[in-house]
């Protein structure tokens, strides 16, 4: 039996009563097996000395699109739907099988080193595959699927598909990849958003999804333009829409959701439907602000996400936290939002949103070992028991403070070099 000690952290468990503690984690195989102040008996595998650094739970980001890194720097001034017109659909519909990989493993090997683990992806109309090997490759855990497009003028013909061809070619990638990789791999069905969706494939999504037991990935009420599009052809909002469909189930999950009315809201409550909040690329598109406080306190499961590299970010979940702490409090006064709740957003709460509690998401005995050691001794603070540690590590740390990364008990990145990315992408 494999096993890793890492010895000596400041352990931030991200557990239910934030336990923080100075100790060893020991790791069997690919899960947590015991945690303590000193686990002295043990022989490993492996000893990682952590004196002085802080293990946390890798961050789990609910909304990335990997097949996006290579446009980064396309977003210039422009809100959603003439930004995906005029500069993303033409070079999505310009991906090649090599591209897409590319794209792919660069995304991934930023954010690994930025401490990310588990990620929620949407990849473009072809070439999924490629996105695949790249997710199976570098270690990353994911949950990706195909783009689905079968509707909309404006869509690219290279872009444009056959209702029933792009339900066929989604079950056959879930059908290779769902479960891969010793269940680090998973499938989502990916309809793109409304705009570019006729009901027919939504409603084969909607039973496809249930047949196979799946989440749904989208974007809903992201933007004003996108809102008036969606009522001019369906008559409704948004997610009364897939409300009505019959969409609205736990295994949804709608990357924004900005501009809610009551009714949307209240759909999103009752029926379980999951939120992930994308910061960075809301304020990049000027897309607005979330309403993430009321939505967290109704009891939704909202997660984090930095959407594609091109919505002016780098994929670094520390941005992500720190713009929604900011957001927030500028909005409704310091105290909401806190260094706490962010944080909890940025691990725990991305685990429910992918309905992943049980296994990611916090550093407990029995969950799987997805991790990041901190190394924060350039910190210039007066020394003192009463460390802060959600706030030093939400405002204060950055992605290079990233020393080591564990995935499935696996170590992908050490001393700061992603080991199972960098090698294949140093041309
Ligand atoms: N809505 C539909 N497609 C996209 C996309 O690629 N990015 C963002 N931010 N919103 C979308
Ligand atoms: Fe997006």
């Amino acid at each position: 039996m494999a096993s890793i000690l890492i010895r000596g952290a400041v352990v931030m468990t991200m557990n239910e009563r934030d336990d923080i503690f100075t100790g060893d984690v020991l790791i069997e195989n690919n899960r947590i097996a015991r945690l303590g102040e000193r686990l002295d008996e043990v022989a490993a595998d492996r000893v990682i000395d952590a004196g002085g650094k802080v293990l946390l739970p890798g961050f789990v980001q609910t909304h990335i699109h990997l097949c996006q890194t290579l446009f980064r720097g396309r977003a210039d001034d422009l809100s959603l739907i003439e930004w995906l017109k005029e500069k993303i659909w033409p070079l999505e519909a310009a991906h090649s099988e090599d591209s897409v990989y590319y794209s792919a493993m660069l995304g991934i090997g930023e954010l690994i080193r930025s401490g990310t683990t588990t990620i929620l992806d949407m990849e473009t109309v072809h070439h999924t595959e490629s996105a695949f090997r790249a997710i199976e490759e570098s270690g990353i855990r994911a949950i990706s699927g195909k783009v689905m497009m079968d509707h909309g003028e404006e869509v690219p013909i290279a872009l444009q598909e056959n209702t029933r061809q792009s339900l066929q070619e989604s079950v056959d990638l879930l059908e290779k990849w769902h479960g891969a990789a010793g269940g680090r791999i998973r499938y989502a069905f990916c309809p793109r958003f409304v705009v570019s969706c006729t009901e027919e494939l939504l409603i084969g999504v909607r039973d496809l999804s249930a047949e196979y037991g799946v989440m749904v990935h989208t974007h809903a009420s992201e933007n004003l333009g996108e809102i008036e599009l969606v009522e001019a052809e369906r008559g409704m909002r948004n997610v009364v829409y897939l409300d009505h469909i019959g969409l609205a189930r736990p295994n949804l999950i709608l990357a924004h959701s900005i501009w809610l009315d009551e009714e949307e809201k209240r759909i999103i409550r009752e029926r379980g439907v999951k939120v992930t909040h994308c910061p960075g690329s809301n304020l990049k598109l000027a897309s607005g602000v979330a309403e993430v406080p009321l939505l967290l306190e109704s009891g939704v499961a909202v997660g984090l996400g930095a959407d594609g590299a091109p919505c002016n970010n780098n994929l670094d979940m520390f941005q992500e936290m720190r713009l929604t702490a900011y957001m927030q409090k500028v909005r409704h006064g310091p105290t909401v939002m806190n260094a706490r709740t962010v944080l909890r957003m940025a691990t725990m709460g991305g685990a429910r949103v992918l309905g992943m509690e049980a296994d990611i998401g916090s550093i407990e005995i029995g969950k799987l070992a997805d991790l990041q050691l901190l190394d924060l001794e350039d910190f210039h603070v007066y020394p003192s028991f009463e460390a802060d540690w959600h706030s030093r590590v939400v405002y204060a740390a950055t992605r290079g403070d990233v020393d080591t990364v564990l995935i499935d008990g696996r170590i992908v990145m050490e001393g700061k070099t992603v080991k199972t990315v960098d090698k294949r992408i140093v041309l």
